[in-house]
């Protein structure tokens, strides 16, 4: 075995337009390192970050309550549940499905539950891009009022095995 031994004097230190990349690179991170904690106090785009403990189960156990109290309707085999405007809405994310869908009305305001019942999934409600982890043991609250009408898909983007890909849910506002 033989160890090349680099030449001396290899290092060659940034300067001209490398030097004037890299310090621009370096001010780009300072600059976001603030926004970030700014970000979260200033702006709707971020959650309040309500969230409680609930065993998977006893999420489970709330989310059929909610479905039985106020199903609507059907969608590929999913029950449609509308909660009362203002009332409380529950949403289970599991291998490989959102269960229920949801029905809403534009202008009220809803609590919706959001928490996985087996490991980490992704809430993305697509087109409008909101991005919320999903975690078993957690019961994230988000105070959501639509403001338009339309059909709104939430797709899963958290790999969360073969069926990911199909974890589709939907959410209906009238
Ligand atoms: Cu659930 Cu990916």
């Amino acid at each position: 075995m033989s160890l090349t031994v680099p030449e001396k004097g290899w290092y060659k230190a940034p300067e001209g337009a490398e030097k004037l990349w890299i310090g621009l690179a370096l001010v780009w991170c300072m600059v976001m390192s603030v926004m970030m904690p700014y970000w979260h106090f200033r702006g709707k785009q971020n959650s309040r970050g309500e969230a409680y403990s609930v065993e998977p189960a006893a999420f489970m156990e709330r989310t059929t309550t909610f479905v039985e109290s106020g199903t609507v309707g059907d969608w590929n085999g999913i029950p449609i549940v509308e909660p009362p405007p203002g009332g409380e809405a529950y949403l289970a994310a599991r291998m490989w499905s959102w269960y229920p869908a949801l029905k809403l009305r534009k202008g009220e305001t809803y609590r919706l539950h959001l928490s996985a019942l087996d490991l980490n999934h992704g809430f993305s409600l697509q087109p409008l891009n909101m991005n919320f982890q999903v975690l078993p043991g957690y019961d994230h609250v988000l105070t959501i009022t639509p403001t338009s009408t339309g059909e709104f898909t939430i797709v899963c983007n958290e790999f969360c095995g073969i069926g990911h890909d199909k974890m589709i849910g939907k959410i209906f506002v009238e």
